[in-house]
């Protein structure tokens, strides 16, 4: 694998690829890498000649007082899995690479309206930090397709979005979520839990389990599932900041009845923010 830190060596590297035919992937990541990460690598493994991963920690994405500086940066390690996965190539930019203007200079993404709803609403600028760099990368790197994970189904639907209305010739391929084996969504922020937090996070995806459960049995008083979903994971010590039914095609809040179901929920223990999806099967 090879390691490039510039967008003139990572273009260089890629032109000769496409000169030759050869379709190119690629998977956007901050690092401090897991299995989902590594899925995504597998699923662009398949679909094209050649596979391009990124690692940067974005700091447009992070509000102020989150963990941009905290971050777990694992470089090494992160390199030599990606290596063994059999990526070909690794862009690993510095800030002053990926934005050598100040950072108010910087022309931004935003897809209106989904961006601030949801985690939009809880972290604001957020999603415009995400599109941004995503666009950014994109234009680098000109994949034919980019692979993201279904665990951040906001993201997902934020990046199709964009390319949708900027005409981005990229097809977005969805890798589903992986996790630990008591239910967890894998995630970088994990390692932030004590043993404690990490031994209640999974009544996270059990709450998810349980309210999808229910709705596939029939029961179509939402709200009441929303609330008692909450109650559940407040009472265990979660400071939940949303758990909530929608559509899948648009996030709206949705009526009894409809279909194309997802339930979303963010919540916190201690400062630790965990974010996970189910989509109903109807
Ligand atoms: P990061 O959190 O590193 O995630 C990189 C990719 O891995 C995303 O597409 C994310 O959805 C996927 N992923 C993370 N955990 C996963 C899991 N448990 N199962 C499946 N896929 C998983 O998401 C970002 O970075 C950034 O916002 C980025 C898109 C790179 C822009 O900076």
């Amino acid at each position: 694998m090879k390691t490039v830190n510039t967008i003139d060596a990572l273009r260089h590297t890629v032109s000769t690829w496409r000169c030759r035919g050869e379709r190119i992937a690629f998977v956007p990541t901050m690092g401090n890498l897991h299995d989902g990460h590594l899925a995504l690598i597998d699923e662009a493994k398949k679909q094209a000649d050649r596979t391009v991963a990124s690692i940067f920690v974005n700091p447009l994405q992070f509000g102020e007082g989150e963990d941009f500086e905290t971050y777990p940066r694992t470089m090494a390690e992160d390199s030599s899995q990606l290596a063994s996965r059999g990526v070909d190539l690794l862009f690993a930019p510095s800030v002053e690479v990926m934005y050598p203007q100040t950072r108010q200079q910087q022309t931004r993404v935003e897809v209106p309206d989904v961006s601030h709803i949801l985690d939009g609403e809880f972290r604001p600028g957020f999603f415009v930090g995400v599109a941004t760099v995503v666009c950014k990368l994109f234009n680098m790197v000109q994949p034919d397709i980019a692979v993201f994970g279904e665990k951040d189904f906001q993201q997902l639907h934020i990046i199709r979005r964009m390319v949708k209305d900027l005409q981005m010739p990229i097809e977005i391929a969805a890798s589903p979520t992986v996790r630990e084996s008591d239910g967890l969504a894998m995630s970088s922020r994990n390692s932030y839990l004590d043993a404690q937090q990490r031994k209640t996070a999974p009544l996270i995806y059990r709450s998810l389990l349980q309210a999808a459960g229910e709705i596939e049995r029939g029961e179509d008083d939402y709200a009441q599932l929303e609330r008692v979903a909450t109650a559940t994971l407040e009472d265990a010590g979660f400071v939940v900041d949303y758990f909530t039914l929608r559509n899948t095609e648009t996030l709206n809040p949705v009526n009894a009845g409809e279909s194309n179901l997802v339930i979303l929920t963010a919540a916190r223990l201690g400062q630790t923010r965990l974010i996970d999806n189910i989509v109903i099967s109807q």
